[in-house]
């Protein structure tokens, strides 16, 4: 599938733009092995730097084959060193986001930031009429983010989402959507 979304995206304390392999380091010091910030993710945390590494690979492949934009988020002051991901899930007119950021920096506004420029931009496109994220019940943190960014809560999902962090069983998730 080709897209006219950009390789890159400036907000006013972030870039968010393509990810390369030297970012598996960086990434795996950043969040990756972090427990907490995995807690409600559909991966469990990393224990090695080659599970990254792999990572980062699927990210590159999915970005050449037109799958998604995993935009890594790198300060200004910094590219090397990214912070977190907002990845761009590419359908038919709909972009599914999800969204993960180093918890040193959590509370600072980043990730609405991000999504709200995403956002912006992709509802500015010709071909996305809408976006739109999904996060566990309990996630307040995460539904706060996307409440912040502009999204409508539309439903709630029954046992929509494995988080193996939590439960084997899949859990209930929030549908939320911006749209033009
Ligand atoms: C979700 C996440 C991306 C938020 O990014 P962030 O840049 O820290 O977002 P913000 O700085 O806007 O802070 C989040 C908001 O949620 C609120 N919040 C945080 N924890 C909360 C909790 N337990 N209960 C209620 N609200 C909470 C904060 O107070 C803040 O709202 P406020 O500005 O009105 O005070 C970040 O916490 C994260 O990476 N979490 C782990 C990964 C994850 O869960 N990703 C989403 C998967 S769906």
């Amino acid at each position: 599938m080709t897209s006219s979304l950009p390789d890159q995206l400036r907000t006013p304390r972030l870039t968010l733009r393509a990810p390369r392999p030297g970012d598996a380091p960086h990434l795996f010091a950043a969040y990756t092995q972090d427990s907490v910030v995995a807690r409600y993710m559909t991966w469990r945390p990393q224990t090695l730097l080659s599970q990254t590494a792999a990572f980062i690979d699927y990210c590159i492949q999915g970005w050449s084959a037109g799958r998604s934009r995993p935009y890594l988020l790198v300060p200004h002051d910094n590219d090397d060193v990214p912070v977190g991901m907002l990845d761009a899930r590419l359908q038919a007119h709909t972009i599914d986001i999800g969204y993960v950021l180093q918890r040193s920096r959590w509370g600072e506004g980043l990730m609405p930031e991000a999504i709200i420029a995403f956002s912006d931009m992709a509802l500015a496109l010709p071909e996305y009429f809408r976006v739109q994220a999904t996060c566990d019940t309990e996630n307040q943190a995460s539904a706060r983010t996307l409440e912040k960014s502009g999204f409508l809560r539309e439903g709630r999902l029954e046992r929509h989402t494995v988080l193996p962090n939590l439960s084997p069983e899949p859990r209930a998730s929030y549908m939320y959507a911006r749209c033009r």
